[in-house]
């Protein structure tokens, strides 16, 4: 399982003054990159989890992603009472193909709702959803997070923010009835992070998930290749069951386009129970784990 930073984290006392006994349902967590997100969304469900016996923990970031490898989000529920991190229930993986939402935002949606819908079939009493850092109104950020609100209508929209850059977003959805915005500022603590250190927190996520890595032939007529089957070397492709949830990642290592067959660098050891394989639009290098976009769509 991957390793959560557990270095101490401050508590504003604007958190600690949550009475959080009322919440329940979807609580959706939102800001701008390095406001604090994921870092308060860990600190709700470990007091949630002394309330409720079912609480859900969606990483809704495929990105900076903490509980799955990028290119994935990952709902993780809590064992009875266990307010533990990374909870130590039963899991769920969707493969977004990529490590932004930007080019896909559909895939980040339908995800987050098939996702959401294993957290109702498994009892969840409230899911937290920690999402990416798209919030810019010009790269398209506040209609995703629009299109996520409708589509699952969260009960709470919690928002950081550091300079009025949520205004525009939450404007609106202050007069919205049925969800309650409640608005924080970052804890001092927070840190911005550079490119080149998100990208080595990718490689070093990527790297943990693909220890232990053998080759995996597959004939890949034999499955449904979504969305049509074209390989790259070091293409990353998820193995997906037929409910469209993610059995694992895979690297392409070899291609023979004439008997259509690729080998996979992968920690899955068995096509059995795979139904579809969806090619990302990511390269991923087998030796580094660093990413690279693929440089045009296929
Ligand atoms: N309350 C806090 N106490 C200590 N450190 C914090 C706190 N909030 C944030 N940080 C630190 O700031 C950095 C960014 O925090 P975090 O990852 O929670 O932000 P985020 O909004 O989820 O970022 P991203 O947009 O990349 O998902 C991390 O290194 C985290 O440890
Ligand atoms: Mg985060």
């Amino acid at each position: 399982m991957l390793e959560i930073e557990t270095k101490p984290e401050e508590i504003p006392s604007s958190w600690e003054e949550l009475d959080l006994s009322e919440l329940s349902g979807t609580l959706m967590v939102v800001g701008s990159s390095d406001v604090g997100k994921s870092t308060f969304s860990r600190y709700l469900f470990k007091r949630l989890c002394t309330i409720y016996p079912r609480v859900a923990y969606l990483d809704g970031d495929p990105g900076q992603s903490t509980l799955g490898p990028p290119t994935t989000m990952t709902l993780a529920m809590a064992e009875n009472g266990d307010n533990s991190f990374p909870p130590r229930g039963r899991r769920w993986q969707a493969f977004v193909g990529s490590v932004s939402p930007l080019g896909n935002m559909l895939a980040v949606l339908i995800c987050a709702a098939r996702l959401m819908e294993a957290a109702q079939k498994a009892g969840a009493q409230v899911v937290i959803y920690d999402t990416t850092g798209l919030v810019e109104a010009a790269r398209g950020g506040i209609h995703l997070k629009l299109a996520k609100i409708d589509l699952l209508r969260p009960k709470v929209l919690f928002a950081l923010q550091r300079n009025q850059e949520l205004q525009t977003l939450l404007l609106p959805l202050r007069r919205k009835s049925r969800m309650l915005v409640l608005e924080f500022s970052p804890s001092s603590s927070a840190q911005r992070r550079d490119t080149s250190v998100r990208k080595a927190h990718r490689a070093a996520q990527f790297a943990q998930y693909f220890t232990n890595s053998s080759q995996l032939q597959v004939n890949w007529p034999q499955f449904a290749v979504l969305p049509a089957p074209r390989f790259n070397l070091h293409r990353l492709v998820a193995l997906e069951d037929a409910d469209g949830f993610t059995i694992g990642l895979g690297i392409v290592a070899k291609i023979d386009r004439i008997y259509r067959q690729v080998v996979l660098h992968t920690p899955v050891d068995t096509l059995n129970g795979v139904d579809v394989i969806r090619v990302g639009d990511l390269l991923v290098d087998p030796v580094t784990y660093e990413d690279s976009p693929l440089t045009r769509k296929y």
